[in-house]
């Protein structure tokens, strides 16, 4: 017999959402609070206000039943066990992650503990969140004995988010108290003793009944601080890999090759070394900022932080510098921009390299043709359409007439253009890929002069090869 509990998950952004859903699929009795009254009655009605993989499909599975959707949050806290707290921690000045969304919401928890809770950090915090949460709770009158707070960080990545959170690689409970950290523990049940992965309808993944998930516990600084280490540590990575492709260029290496050499290595492993534009989304650039700083509050020096967000920053110059070298000039030249996601298979712009360098782009007077599978809408309300820019409703028309096609997100879909086609719709055949979807020898017997990042440039011979120090 399943062990129900009944969970509030407060938010339904990305993580909320996600979670509520996932948790209906465990078998739990979720109620998903928002205070956005049309997002609610959207979810209510059938809407999925996010692009995500098997949301629309768990959301249709246990809406009206496993989980529901209200704007009432005192109710929700009352009928709860457990009160997951997914709101926005969106990054405040000198880089501290701005809580005061997270405080709002304890307050008003505060006022319906009717009897014991456990309430649960989701949202990424800094360290030591956990005792402010407490602090505001006895602040506000709350027996201790009434409540437990734990922290449960989200480990999932946007478009995979659902399967990364049936799937977990690791489940992580920072909890002070046995009690707090045995409710948690029955939450998460079905996929730490398998039972779910025996399941028929099971969503698909890594895990199975007889490799289950892992779950660890930890003092709640410790899970807080995993949080953080974890995703500083992946965009650590990610620039590693980016300054390695920006010697590999100076030397005429590949860091293709160069990646597939490292990742070998199972200390190192191949995950977050593909080289690009710098990592972007809503994660990433505001954690290694969050992070930088609660070192700084406590004196440590963690300046390599620093290091790691500098060059992040920088592979956005070289690659503007690379569109530079290949046209020469900007005023007037027509570029297809393809992509306007942060990364493939999401419809998230926050801070993406692509919607920085078409800015760019636009300043410097080019005209920009944008095309991507699902961020255009989101895009226009940060890049209006103009007589330089507009929208097209596929590769190969924002391609038409143009004198470079620039690649700028790591789409499926850009990865398989059809090259014969694309260099028939071009004005001019250049491609400039700030993702490395393509072998250069490949584009060049295409008819393609291509540039990518980390790997030598091939040039068709009437193309012509900049001489180096041009710029
Ligand atoms: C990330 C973390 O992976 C996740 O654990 C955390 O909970 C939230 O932040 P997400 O922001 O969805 O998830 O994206 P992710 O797939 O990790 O990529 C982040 C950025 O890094 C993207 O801009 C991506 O394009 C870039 N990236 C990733 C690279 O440039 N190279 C790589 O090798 C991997």
């Amino acid at each position: 017999m399943q062990d129900q509990v009944s969970i509030c998950v407060i938010g339904s952004g990305y993580v909320g959402l996600v979670a509520a859903a996932c948790f209906a699929e465990m078998g739990h009795r979720v109620l998903c609070v928002d205070n956005d009254e049309a997002r609610v009655k959207t979810l209510r009605e059938g809407g999925v206000p996010i692009y995500e993989d098997h949301l629309p499909e768990l959301l249709a599975r246990h809406r009206g039943g496993g989980v529901e959707f209200t704007t009432d949050l005192g109710g929700a806290v009352e009928a709860s066990e457990a009160i997951f707290i997914a709101v926005g921690t969106p990054q405040g000045d000198a880089g501290a992650a701005d809580l005061s969304f997270v405080e709002a919401v304890v307050s008003e928890i505060a006022r319906h503990i009717n009897n014991y809770k456990v309430i649960v950090e989701k949202s990424t915090v800094p360290v030591y969140t956990n005792e402010w949460i407490q602090r505001v709770l006895r602040r506000h009158g709350v027996d201790p004995q009434n409540f437990d707070v734990v922290s449960n960080p989200e480990f999932l990545r946007e478009g995979t988010a659902v399967i990364d959170f049936m799937h977990p690689d690791r489940i992580v409970v920072g909890a002070g108290t046995e009690r707090a950290a045995n409710l948690v523990r029955r939450i998460y049940e079905p996929l730490v003793g398998g039972s779910y992965y025996g399941q028929p309808g099971a969503l698909p993944g890594a895990l199975s009944a007889a490799r289950p998930a892992k779950l660890l516990i930890t003092s709640a600084q410790s899970s807080e601080l995993i949080k953080h280490a974890s995703n500083a540590f992946l965009a650590l990575k990610i620039s590693f890999i980016n300054a390695v492709a920006n010697l590999a260029e100076a030397v005429d290496a590949d860091i293709e090759d160069i990646a597939a050499g490292l990742g070998l290595d199972r200390r190192i492993g191949p995950g977050f070394l593909h080289a690009g534009l710098g990592y972007g989304g809503s994660c990433f650039p505001k954690d290694v900022a969050a992070f930088h700083w609660v070192a700084q509050q406590r004196g440590v020096n963690f300046e390599l932080l620093q290091e790691v967000r500098k060059i992040n920053e920088k592979q956005k110059d070289i690659f503007f510098n690379k569109v530079l070298s290949a046209l020469w000039t900007l005023p007037g030249k027509r570029l297809a921009a393809l992509g306007l996601a942060f990364k493939g298979n999401t419809d998230d712009i926050r801070e993406s390299p692509a919607i920085e360098i078409i800015k760019r782009l636009l300043e410097a007077g080019a005209m920009v043709a944008a095309y991507d599978p699902a961020a255009m809408e989101r895009a226009k309300s940060v890049l209006p359409p103009s007589a330089k820019l507009r929208y097209a409703a596929g590769v190969y028309e924002a391609a038409k007439g143009a004198d470079a096609v620039l690649i700028l997100t790591d789409w499926k879909e850009f990865a398989e253009i059809d090259l014969v086609r694309l260099n028939d719709a071009v004005r001019f055949p250049i491609v400039i890929d700030g993702r490395n979807l393509y072998k250069p020898q490949q584009m060049l017997d295409h008819g393609f002069t291509y540039v990518s990042v980390g790997r030598p440039a091939s040039y068709q011979a009437q193309q012509g090869k900049p001489r180096s120090g041009v710029l």
